[in-house]
């Protein structure tokens, strides 16, 4: 995995779809970072999943329709600190576990999950 433009190929587009779910099953689940998101999930569900397949090498639709990702600026309106990036972090990486997926691309999605859950820390 020398490319995070491969992760899409490499897993699909079915299961990046999966990923998102169990990400946000997960977070009904986490009451502190649960507060932050809004009452219907659905829509929040659709921009990660458009955001993933876009950054792991799928098509751009995200951009179409959501504009220059500027993920950093976009979280500003939420305290992220280390405490709340633990439990954004634990959502993921419990979502990850619940997929059956290569060694090598789990490796890849994790770190790169980890560094952009640090980059979002704002407080
Ligand atoms: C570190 C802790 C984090 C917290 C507490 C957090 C929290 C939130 C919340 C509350 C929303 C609003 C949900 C919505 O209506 O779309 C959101 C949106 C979003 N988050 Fe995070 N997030 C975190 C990290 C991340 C990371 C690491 C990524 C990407 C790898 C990410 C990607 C996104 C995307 C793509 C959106 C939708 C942006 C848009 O198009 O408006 N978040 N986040």
């Amino acid at each position: 995995m020398n490319s995070p433009q491969s992760i899409y190929e490499s897993l699909g587009q079915e299961k990046i779809k999966l990923l998102v779910n169990h990400f946000y099953k997960n977070v009904e689940k986490t009451q502190d970072l649960r507060k932050l998101y809004p009452e219907d999930l659905a829509p929040a569900e659709e921009r990660l999943f458009l955001f993933l397949i876009h950054v792991f090498g799928g098509p751009h639709t995200y951009l179409e329709l959501r504009g220059h990702p500027m993920l950093r600026k976009r979280h500003f309106q939420w305290p992220i600190d280390g405490a709340m990036r633990n439990s954004w972090l634990n959502c993921m990486l419990t979502a990850i576990d619940q997929i059956t997926m290569e060694t090598e691309v789990k490796e890849a999605i994790q770190s790169y999950f980890v560094k952009a859950a640090n980059h979002m820390i704002n407080q």
